[in-house]
């Protein structure tokens, strides 16, 4: 019995470290691009123990464990996301006035050295929560009629994303063919924001010297450029949001010349609910329509609290449906193929987003980028190219600028395709056109290759069809009977245009 309160004593009071670290550490990594990523670190002790808190931009880390000795310390951060819970380590030891500390922000993520100093109390706290606006609904902006189509530099980019390479794009994409495919926008995603000036005027890093210029010059190719912020006070990427400045930024905005912003939720989390985001959402929607300028409206918040049911209320022309896509076959048909209930709330001007492309990216062969383009032109979904335009294959621009699919893409009713029947690992999906017409989609999600059959009525055509267009063969079809059957590549898709 004694020995057991003795033990319970020691882990309650056994101090994890022998200095005091007492007080509010701030450590800066430079992210390459001129900015900094700080890392904040509020320790008050309690009695020899380390307690507090570790935030890396919108992330909140409670310490959960400490060990240590008379020669440094380890300490375990928490946090939950969503269900699961995030973890992380950092271990570190005072050197005259400074903390040195080493960081594994996951289990497999490389140690991240910084070196930590003492800043006044309270700096680095996330801004006090405002109250939200009640609802209304932000009129229609009259935007994206058709599902938006362009490019953006996150998935191939991320942070590296800077001047020379969205003139690259604008450049390539103005004469490979794209354009006249029907691409237009030039999205540049985060990283690409510096702090704010005095007046409180967001400014860029120093990867965007001149934002301006930029849209000029992608204008001057007869395209338009989109950007990226957070209602948060922090981005994805821990760089500054628009909390608190939202029609100041739209303004800024509409004054570059910008036409489309992507609004990530991220940095909002620690100052909102889920259920709350529709006014938050609204926020921007209603700074967008003040700016004076048509800027689309994207809204990013990965699918949650049914953006889908609000997202046109706001002023939302895109949402995404999902988590963000990886270039991968898994992830892509994960999020592709999961699409099928959504379809009642795309509509001319809002659409389901289920992100970005990946075709040409490397993670995926010829047929799994077909699968990829053919689903999205089904789903009505934007189609945002997300490779290095300037250096493609062939067969890649011949994927992404198939304007056979892109007419299905861009079709004016603008009515989402769905599944019409699934057989193992073979489905059908249909979207119905403006004229009557069906364009079908028929998958193979096994590894080797299968027959798909798709019988007419499930389609939703009136006749049975005797002839279709099979749109990447750029072939016409003979068939006759109430069904169609098709040998489909591996991973791959026929997909055919039915007209009754
Ligand atoms: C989130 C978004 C991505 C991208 C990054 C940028 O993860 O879902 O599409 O914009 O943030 O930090």
């Amino acid at each position: 019995m004694k020995s057991i309160f003795f033990f319970v004593l020691m882990t309650i009071t056994s101090p994890c470290y022998a200095a005091d670290l007492t007080g509010n550490w701030a450590a800066k990594d430079p992210l390459g691009d001129g900015t900094f990523r700080t890392t904040y670190l509020d320790l008050p002790q309690e009695g020899e123990r380390i307690t507090g808190t570790i935030r890396i931009t919108q992330f909140y880390y409670k310490i959960v464990e400490c060990s240590g000795s008379a020669d440094g310390f380890t300490l375990t951060g928490s946090m939950m996301d969503g269900t699961s819970e995030r973890r992380v380590k950092y271990e570190g030891k005072l050197v005259g006035e400074e903390l040195h500390v080493a960081a594994r922000r996951r289990a497999d993520a490389p140690l991240v050295e910084m070196v930590a100093h003492r800043v006044p109390a309270g700096e680095g706290r996330y801004p006090v929560r405002r109250p939200l606006p009640t609802l209304h609904k932000v009129a229609d902006n009259g935007l994206a009629r058709r599902p938006p189509m362009g490019w953006n530099s996150w998935n191939k980019f991320a942070g590296r994303v800077d001047d020379a390479a969205v003139r690259g794009m604008a450049d390539a994409m103005a004469t490979n063919g794209m354009k006249e495919a029907g691409y237009q926008y030039i999205n540049v995603d985060d990283t690409w924001e510096a702090g704010r000036d005095e007046r409180g005027n967001i400014t860029t890093n120093k990867k965007f010297p001149d934002m301006k210029a930029l849209a000029d010059y992608v204008h001057s190719k007869g395209l338009k450029i989109g950007i990226y912020s957070s209602p948060g006070p922090n981005t994805c990427a821990g760089y500054e949001g628009s909390y608190g400045h939202e029609e100041q930024d739209a303004k800024t905005y509409a004054e570059w010349g910008i036409d489309y912003l992507k609004y990530d939720w991220c940095g909002a989390r620690n100052l909102y609910r889920d259920d709350e985001m529709r006014a938050v959402y609204q926020i921007m929607g209603d700074a967008l329509m003040k700016s004076g300028r048509p800027i689309l409206y994207s809204l990013c918040q990965y699918g949650r609290a049914d953006v889908w049911k609000w997202g046109a209320d706001v002023g939302g022309n895109t949402w995404r449906t999902t988590g963000d896509i990886r270039d991968s076959w898994d992830s892509m048909t994960k999020i592709g193929f999961a699409q099928d209930e959504l379809a009642e709330w795309a509509s001319p001007g809002h659409w389901n987003d289920p992100d970005m492309l990946e075709i040409g990216n490397g993670g995926m062969n010829d047929d799994e980028y077909r699968t990829h383009m053919s689903l999205w032109a089904i789903l009505a979904a934007p189609l945002l190219a997300g490779n290095d335009l300037r250096n493609m294959t062939r067969e890649i621009l011949e994927i992404l600028t198939n304007r056979e699919v892109i007419t299905i893409s861009q079709d004016k009713a603008g009515k989402q395709g769905r599944r019409v029947s699934k057989s193992g690992e073979q489905e059908v999906w249909a979207r119905t056109l403006f004229d009557g017409a069906v364009a079908i989609g028929m998958f193979n999600r096994g590894s080797a290759p299968a027959q798909v059959s798709v019988t007419w009525t499930e389609t939703g055509l009136k006749k049975t069809p005797h002839e279709a267009r099979e749109l990447w063969q750029h072939s016409d079809v003979k068939m006759n009977g109430a069904e169609y059957t098709a040998i489909v590549p591996a991973h791959g898709v026929v997909m055919l245009r039915v007209t009754p």
